[in-house]
């Protein structure tokens, strides 16, 4: 039997390493992007790619060659993203591009231009924040972060809707994280390597699909 094929985008670092490695370690064939496409994994199984989320020309330069290679995914993780504005007040213009370019513009065309490369039955998963949740927001901080995020999970409903009977689809909180997303990786409660483990979990089962996991209580957030 082939091994699972799957491409988790944002992976020189942070949760997207620790879930390359883990897959890797699970026998999957793992394909990871980074904006240079220089990855520090050396594995037979591991292939990287650049790709940056804010060029539509490096998402069209990807997409041409996936389809050059014939590769198809069994999954897709959309781990990349940012938090620019992670823990300030106010909107600040750069950030706030910064982090729609990334969080959901990227997201969005990254994910149509790879539709056609996932085979069917295909798990597609957004790794998104409960940061994005409106129903548990009681901050006043973040506000592109947040609303990026808020934005990601509607285009994963409206992926479901689209997809229904197609492909596996879900939005996930991946705990808190330390990583260098906010410019302190001294702070979060679990390691990458906790998180990828909590992930991968909820990827490997049978989930139902259109939900927005929170992979610490392991169970739905509220959206
Ligand atoms: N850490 C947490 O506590 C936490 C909590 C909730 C949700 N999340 C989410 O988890 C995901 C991973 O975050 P992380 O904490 O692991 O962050 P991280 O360590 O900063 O890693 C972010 C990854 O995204 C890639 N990236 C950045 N800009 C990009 C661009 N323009 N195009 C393509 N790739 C780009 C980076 O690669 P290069 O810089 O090498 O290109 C890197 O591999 C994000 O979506 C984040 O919002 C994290």
């Amino acid at each position: 039997m082939q091994p699972t094929t799957i491409l988790i985008t944002g992976s020189s670092q942070g949760i997207g390493k620790a879930l390359s490695q883990l897959f890797l370690e699970k026998g999957y064939q793992v394909m990871g992007t980074s904006r240079s496409g220089k990855i520090k994994i050396s594995h037979p199984a591991f292939e990287s790619m650049p790709l940056d989320l804010t060029q539509m020309e490096s998402i069209k330069a990807f997409e041409a060659q996936i389809a050059n290679k014939g590769v198809k995914f069994d999954i897709l993780i959309n781990n990349a993203g940012i938090g620019p504005d992670l823990g300030t007040s106010f909107p600040e213009e750069a950030s706030f591009d910064q982090t729609f370019d990334v969080n959901v513009k990227g997201q969005v065309f990254f994910t149509e231009a790879m539709i056609n490369h996932l085979n069917k039955g295909a798990k597609l998963i957004n790794v998104s924040s409960k940061m994005g949740s409106i129903e548990q927001c009681v901050g006043t901080d973040s506000v592109a972060y947040r609303m990026s995020k808020t934005a990601l999970n509607m285009y994963t409903k409206i992926l479901t809707n689209r997809y229904a009977g197609q492909f596996q689809i879900a939005t996930l909180h991946p705990g808190w994280v330390r990583t260098n997303i906010s410019g302190d990786s001294s702070k979060g409660r679990y390691s990458p390597e906790e998180s990828a483990a909590m992930i991968y979990d909820f990827v490997a089962s049978n989930f139902k699909s259109g939900i927005f996991w929170n992979v610490e209580t392991t169970s739905e957030n509220v959206w």
